[in-house]
């Protein structure tokens, strides 16, 4: 029957124009650095300690006028581990990347004395006015020449970019294989802070406390990949990675003022949550380790690695890394499903590992993709766009999916309108005179239940 058909593509490309509504605002084929003079650009060049391909952004944040983004030092060759680019220089969508809060920081002593910042992946701002910036610590470890200093976190004021605290994770929290690529932080006191550090090469999460300045180490069963969910294929690399403790989402207050931290090991399929009130002193988290809740699954083939919880709408966004997107679910809602999760963005070509996302405080959800899988198992190729950083308001990126914060009935409406229009005119085309024309109604059923499917992955 063409005229099931007809509807069904219909329906497809009326509802898929809703989605994927975000814009990219950058785009780089390699990034380049804001050098102080094009002399010492061409000098780091011929010493090799610019090589311009070794660069890959894997972390990024937002505050006022800047875009930090983090370059790790996973290969030589990399000038500047985080940097930033202003948000009002609309000069060039693939601006240079201006090292923060100076060349200084990242200049490696002749006596061989680390940078005061050695290779992060991820930094938050809070709503305090602090950058946290979470140090893995190695570099090189990429081409079988790690060196390795203490992860840390040092912390940075916005006001001023001046260092006010650098805190090197105590020895007895770091173990061999650890690796420190994601941070999110509880800033809804500002004198009493916790920042949490997940640890994806052992199983664990540090949590530091601002006021205390000590951090501890909770262990979990939650926290350790799922040995059934280490296999990935991004754009024809397949690869097998049994990362840890990745995802980290922390939601706006509960009423009792802690909140909920959600998360997930990066090999796994499943979602997890607890409340921060067991994370704050690890004996605690010990005793209560049924206070850590399985959430549910999001479907084979849906490992995740980056995730956010925008504190006003309660969603909670995250990457597919296999399926080339990233989805949402409303943590409002009492069910982890896989129909109840929400198609944010996904596409073959642009969003190949979205590999950062946050929500900033004017309520902008950013993503950057990076192409990661390719630059670590092959190569990318420097006449193509490889990392780009999409935008939108939280509101236009969850429109029309199973985040939607607009009341379900009004969804419903809406729906039931264009649909009631979309039928009468196809109707109309296919069965121009006919006594048994199919029931507008069953027409109608149709699309609706194709509608449900669209809005699940
Ligand atoms: C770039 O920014 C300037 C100043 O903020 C503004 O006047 C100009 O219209 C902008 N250009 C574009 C292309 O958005
Ligand atoms: C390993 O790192 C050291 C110190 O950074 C450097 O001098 C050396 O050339 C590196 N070796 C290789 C094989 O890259
Ligand atoms: C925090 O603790 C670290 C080591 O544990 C110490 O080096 C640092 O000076 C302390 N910072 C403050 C602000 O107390
Ligand atoms: C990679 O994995 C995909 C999906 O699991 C599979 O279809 C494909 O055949 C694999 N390719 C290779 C080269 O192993
Ligand atoms: C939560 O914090 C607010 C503001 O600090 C305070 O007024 C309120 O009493 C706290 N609530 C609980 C349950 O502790
Ligand atoms: C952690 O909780 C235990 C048991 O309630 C308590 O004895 C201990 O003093 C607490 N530790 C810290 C550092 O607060
Ligand atoms: C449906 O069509 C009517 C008139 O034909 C129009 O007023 C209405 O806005 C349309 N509704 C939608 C949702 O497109």
């Amino acid at each position: 029957m063409g005229g099931f058909k007809t509807l069904i593509l219909l329906q497809l490309v009326y509802f898929c124009g809703c989605m994927d509504q975000l814009h990219i605002l950058y785009e780089w084929k390699q990034l380049d650095f804001e050098f102080p003079t094009p002399e010492a650009r061409m000098q780091a060049i011929e010493s090799k300690s610019f090589i311009p391909e070794n660069n890959i952004p894997m972390g990024i944040e937002i505050y006022e006028d800047r875009l930090f983004v983090t370059v790790p030092r996973w290969k030589s060759g990399v000038p500047a581990s985080l940097n930033y680019i202003n948000l009002k220089d609309n000069s060039t969508t693939s601006p240079k990347l201006i090292p923060y809060p100076s060349w200084a920081a990242h200049s490696i002593g002749m006596d061989g004395k680390p940078p005061e910042i050695v290779s992060p992946f991820r930094v938050r701002a809070d709503r305090c006015g602090r950058l946290w910036v979470l140090d893995n610590g190695k570099m090189g470890n990429l081409e079988k020449n790690t060196t390795k200093f203490p992860p840390a976190l040092i912390i940075y004021d916005l006001k001023n970019d001046n260092l006010i605290r650098k805190y090197v994770f105590p020895a007895d929290q770091v173990k061999e294989d650890s690796g420190f690529a994601n941070i999110a932080v509880e800033d809804t006191d500002c004198e009493k802070t916790y920042a949490y550090a997940g640890d994806v090469g052992k199983p664990g999460l540090i949590v530091y406390s601002w006021e205390k300045n000590e951090s501890w180490r909770i262990s979990h069963h939650y926290f350790h990949p799922d040995p059934l969910a280490c296999d990935f294929s991004v754009k024809g690399f397949n690869f097998s990675w049994t990362d840890a403790l990745f995802g980290l989402g922390l939601s706006a207050p509960n009423a009792d003022n802690y909140s909920t931290l959600y998360f997930h090991p990066m090999a796994s399929y499943d979602e997890f949550s607890v409340s921060t009130m067991y994370l704050r002193n690890a004996s605690i988290a010990e005793a209560n380790f049924g206070a850590f809740n399985v959430l549910g699954s999001r479907g084979p083939n849906a490992q995740s690695s980056v995730s956010f919880v925008d504190p006003k709408t309660g969603v909670l966004f995250y990457s597919l890394v296999n399926l080339n997107a990233v989805a949402c679910w409303k943590t409002s809602n009492k069910e982890y499903l896989m129909k109840n999760q929400g198609r944010i963005y996904m596409n073959e070509v642009t969003m190949v590992y979205p590999t950062d996302i946050k929500v900033d405080y004017n309520d902008n959800l950013w993503i950057l993709s990076n192409r990661m899988p390719v630059w670590m198992y092959g190569r990318l190729n420097p006449e193509e766009v490889n990392f780009r950083v999409f935008s939108a308001p939280v509101v236009d990126a969850i429109s029309h999916t199973a985040c939607d914060i607009t009341p379900r009935s009004d969804i419903f409406d809406k729906f039931v309108n264009k649909i009631k229009n979309a039928t009468n005119s196809v109707v109309a085309k296919i069965k121009p005179n006919s006594g048994t024309a199919i029931s507008p109604f069953s027409i109608l059923s149709v699309l609706f239940i194709s509608w449900i499917i669209s809005l699940t992955i």
